[in-house]
């Protein structure tokens, strides 16, 4: 049986995860952030005290179980949702996400996922890489200082100490190594559709893609 998916790549804050969030739900899918695992591959890395810049200390991924149920990500067993989104994780996830075998391997277990499951699909490389064939691609973006803003108030509405100077720094930074390393950078697909939603509710911006697909799916009836 081929599965159906929809493919939400972006830079950090753009609103991916809770759009994929939104639309899974409505249309019965599987969720899979695939930030989570790198954040949990660089987690596991730090716990197990491997040298981060080396990329032959990550063969503990060949044995490492991952496994979403609903949003929640359990590696060897473990809830981990908390513990990846330190300043700490913040801070190594994108060397961590640098390295080809880390890459390789993540993707393997992700397009694993996606040929089991109807599979709504966020991170950077999705539409590029782990799913070219993917049903529906969308490109999400928003400006640097509205993706702070967002990142500052979702931080203040959870009761997460935060600031807003920090997390601007924090976001250019982030871009610059997602969009410039050598393998698989953050780069649009070039049947992606590209959607800016620096002055969009996330609820319109879910309803747009949700319409988007639902056209897909009946013009391939058809
Ligand atoms: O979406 P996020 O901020 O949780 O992602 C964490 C890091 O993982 C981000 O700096 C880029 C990297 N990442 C990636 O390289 N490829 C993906 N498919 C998803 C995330």
């Amino acid at each position: 049986m081929n599965y159906h998916a929809i493919a939400i790549d972006g830079p950090a804050g753009a609103g991916k995860s809770t759009v994929a969030k939104m639309l899974a739900k409505r249309l019965g899918y599987v969720y899979i952030d695939t930030g989570a695992m790198y954040r949990a591959t660089t987690y596991k890395a730090m716990r197990l005290k491997i040298n981060l810049e080396n990329a032959e200390e990550y063969s503990f991924l060949e044995t490492t179980e991952m496994k979403f149920i609903e949003d929640v990500l359990y590696v060897d067993g473990e809830d981990i949702t908390k513990k990846i989104r330190t300043n700490v994780v913040n801070q190594n996830v994108s060397l961590v996400a640098s390295h080809i075998p880390v890459r390789n391997e993540l993707v393997r277990l992700q397009q694993k996922i996606a040929s089991e499951a109807n599979v709504v699909m966020d991170g950077r490389d999705i539409g590029t890489v782990v799913l070219p064939k993917a049903d529906l691609k969308i490109f999400m973006t928003a400006t640097v200082e509205e993706r702070a803003r967002r990142r500052h108030e979702e931080n203040i509405a959870n009761n997460i100490e935060s600031d807003y100077q920090k997390i601007y720094k924090d976001i250019e930074r982030r871009d610059k190594i997602d969009s410039s390393r050598a393998y698989n950078p953050l780069r649009q697909a070039e049947d992606a559709i590209y959607l800016d939603t620096s002055h969009l509710d996330i609820d319109t911006v879910s309803e747009v893609i949700y319409q988007m697909f639902m056209k897909i799916i009946k013009d391939n009836k058809e």
